[in-house]
Parts: structure tokens; C-alpha cells; sequence
């Protein structure tokens, strides 16, 4: 089987959480992929298939690798000068990427000598709308000539943005980091479950990546503005349930061991519990929750300290955490939970 290696730039708001994405979805993908190398704000993995690009909440582009690693952009130009790599057809044109710190002097006029290499071939130059973009990559681990194989389309996350939702929140995450947190999480033929819906963050998510969700809140308006979110997009809106979270398993009995939950619990003195403290509350649902699981099964939540944290290892394995700055006070955790194996 062939293999290729592809770059994955990393979005830098959370690269822990694109890269962690991008691995879950290379697996889930049957890509077979292998880490090369994970710098601050790139990864790369040797991969046996292209995964589904577009599901990626937090990668902003990728690409794959067609020459190098190189020591320097002179030694990519002499290997292309004496033996150019082929490339799907069409117009193209050459364009630049650094990580690492590794910007080349001149990169406008790198780019254009290594354009001179194919165009001496007789391949078509195109600026404006070429089929395809090669990129001059460099980093600490060296220069790569790639070929751009996706870019995210942010227009498509902005419909789904908080602002642009009839029914709004403010505590609701943004687009991107809800769809990496399922994707982390996601494994085929799950159900995503959120038992502190709210407005629907990651039903929304969930159902743009047509992964079928169910969602569960206490508060009334907002198993309204969940459904008027997701109606708003054509989503199905019949699957939001008003109730308390502790009764996961009554109220979804068919789906208890086949589900995975991804959610955003109360977490601010002010949030609306029922009337509970907030940790009586994660007590009472960090356990509901494990029994709806079942024992293979994972818990996604996003907690906001360490305290809450350590209440949760009591009961489950953390098998990931992402610390997630939402403001300057304010750094919310995104834990991977699953059972805790026990000795023989
Ligand atoms: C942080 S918000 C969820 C934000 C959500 N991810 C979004 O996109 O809007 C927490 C939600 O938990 C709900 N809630 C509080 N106590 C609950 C309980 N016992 N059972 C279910 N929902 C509860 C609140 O009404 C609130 O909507």
C-alpha cells in the first residue's frame, strides 16, 4: 500500500486541540496514520489515504508533502532542477508557508524561481485561480515542496457562529473548538449525547457533520432556543429533550452503551443549576453519566478548574485534557474521561 505525508498547520487558538482532532480523525478515517512530527503549531503523520478534510474544526490547512525534507530552500531547488516531481494537471501556482520561526528572505522571489522549474516544463502559470497551489514549506525540520490539499472554509463556521444564530448565548463555545471536541471524541456509529445543551453548540456541530446527536437541558427556553438553532439550519429539532441531566439513561434507554457525551455543564456561580451547588451537580451527573456510557464508552466535559477535575479522576480515567483560555479570568478545561481499567 502506498503511503504519503501530509502537513497539518494547526489553528493557533488551541493547536493541543487541532492536533489531538487531526490524529482522532486520521484514525477514525482508516488513514492508518503514523506520527513524523509535532511542532508548536504543525504536525505531520505519514497516512495510507486522505481523510475526510472538511470535518476538521481546527485545522487550517494541509498539505502534502510532494519533496524533502530539505536542509535548506537551496537544496529543494537543485533536487527539483534535477528531478521535478509530477503533479495532478492544470494551471498552478507557488506559494509559501513557515513554522518554526524559518521565514526565507525573499520568499516572493524563491517562490518564483521554483514557478520557473514547472513552467520551464511547459506547465501553466495561474495567479488568480490556479488548480492547483504548490507551497514551499520550511521549518526546523527542514524545506518541503507540497501541494495545498485543504484550506478551512471559514464562511461555513460562521453560519453556524454564535452571532449568526436566532437564539443566542454567550457561554455557547465557538464552532470550531465544539466541532474538535466531537471529533476528539466521535467514533462511528456513536450517538453524540449533550445532556447541558443549552443553545445547541455541539448539536449543531454534530449535525453538520451528520453525526446524529441528541441533546438535554433543565432550563425550558433553552430547549426552545436549541431547537430554534437548529431549525434555523434545517437540522432536525425533534431530538431535544427538556429535563435533568442525572436521568440521561431514563430518558435515552436505547442508546445507553452506544453513545458519547460531549458537553459544556453550568460552571459560573450565576449558571442556572436547579438550585444545586455546582459541584453536588457534577457529583451527581459525573456518575449518571458513566452508567450511560457503559464501560467502553467515553465522557467529554468541559470543566472549569482543577478541583472539578480531581472530583471527576475519582470516578474516571482522564485520558486528555485542553486547557481552553475563554478570557483573561477565565480558562475553561475540555477532559477525555473514559472508565477506569481495573487491576486483574
Ligand atoms: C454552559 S451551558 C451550555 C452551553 C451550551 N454548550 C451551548 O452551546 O449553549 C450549561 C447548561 O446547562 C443547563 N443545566 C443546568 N443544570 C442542569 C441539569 N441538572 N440538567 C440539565 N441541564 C442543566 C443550563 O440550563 C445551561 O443551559
Amino acid at each position: 500500500m502506498s503511503s504519503m505525508h501530509l502537513i497539518f498547520e494547526l489553528s493557533g487558538d488551541h493547536p493541543d486541540l487541532a492536533h489531538a482532532e487531526a490524529l482522532a480523525v486520521l484514525n477514525r478515517s482508516s488513514c492508518d496514520p503514523s506520527l513524523i512530527h509535532q511542532g508548536e503549531l504543525w504536525s505531520s503523520f505519514e497516512v495510507s489515504q486522505l481523510p475526510p478534510f472538511p470535518i476538521l474544526g481546527m485545522t487550517q490547512a494541509a498539505y502534502q508533502v510532494l519533496e524533502g525534507p530539505f536542509s535548506s530552500p537551496d537544496e529543494l531547488l537543485s533536487s527539483l532542477r534535477s528531478d521535478p516531481p509530477s503533479f495532478p494537471d492544470g494551471t498552478f501556482v507557488v506559494r509559501s508557508a513557515h513554522f518554526d520561526d524559518t521565514e526565507i528572505e525573499g520568499s516572493q522571489e524563491f517562490q518564483a524561481t521554483v514557478g520557473e522549474v514547472f513552467y520551464d516544463l511547459g506547465r501553466k502559470v495561474s495567479v488568480k485561480d490556479p488548480d492547483i497551489i504548490l507551497t514551499v514549506i520550511t521549518t526546523k525540520e527542514g524545506t518541503f515542496l507540497s501541494l495545498l490539499v485543504h484550506s478551512r472554509d471559514k464562511e461555513d463556521f460562521m453560519k453556524r457562529h454564535v452571532k449568526n444564530r436566532p437564539f443566542f448565548s454567550p457561554v455557547s463555545l465557538h464552532p470550531k473548538i465544539a466541532r474538535a471536541f466531537i471529533n476528539v471524541l466521535y467514533r462511528p456509529g456513536e450517538t453524540v449525547v449533550d445532556p447541558f445543551c443549552g443553545t445547541g453548540g455541539f448539536l449543531l456541530e454534530a449535525a453538520s457533520m451528520d453525526i446524529s446527536a441528541w441533546g438535554i437541558d433543565l432550563d425550558p427556553d433553552m430547549v426552545d432556543g436549541s431547537k430554534q438553532n437548529l431549525g434555523h439550519l434545517e437540522y432536525d429539532t425533534t431530538k431535544v429533550l427538556e429535563g435533568d441531566a442525572e436521568n440521561i439513561s431514563t430518558f435515552l434507554p436505547d442508546l445507553v452503551g452506544k453513545a458519547v457525551i460531549v458537553t459544556d455543564p453550568p460552571y459560573g456561580r450565576s449558571s442556572y443549576t436547579g438550585g444545586q451547588t455546582i459541584l453536588e451537580l457534577y457529583e451527581r451527573c459525573l456518575l449518571a453519566f458513566k452508567d450511560f456510557v457503559g464501560p467502553k464508552g467515553r465522557v467529554g466535559i468541559i470543566l472549569p478548574d482543577e478541583a472539578s477535575i480531581r472530583q471527576a479522576e475519582a470516578i474516571y480515567e482522564l485520558e486528555l485534557m485542553v486547557p481552553v483560555r475563554a478570557h483573561r479570568s477565565l480558562t475553561r478545561h475540555l477532559c477525555v474521561f473514559s472508565h477506569r481499567q481495573e487491576g486483574p
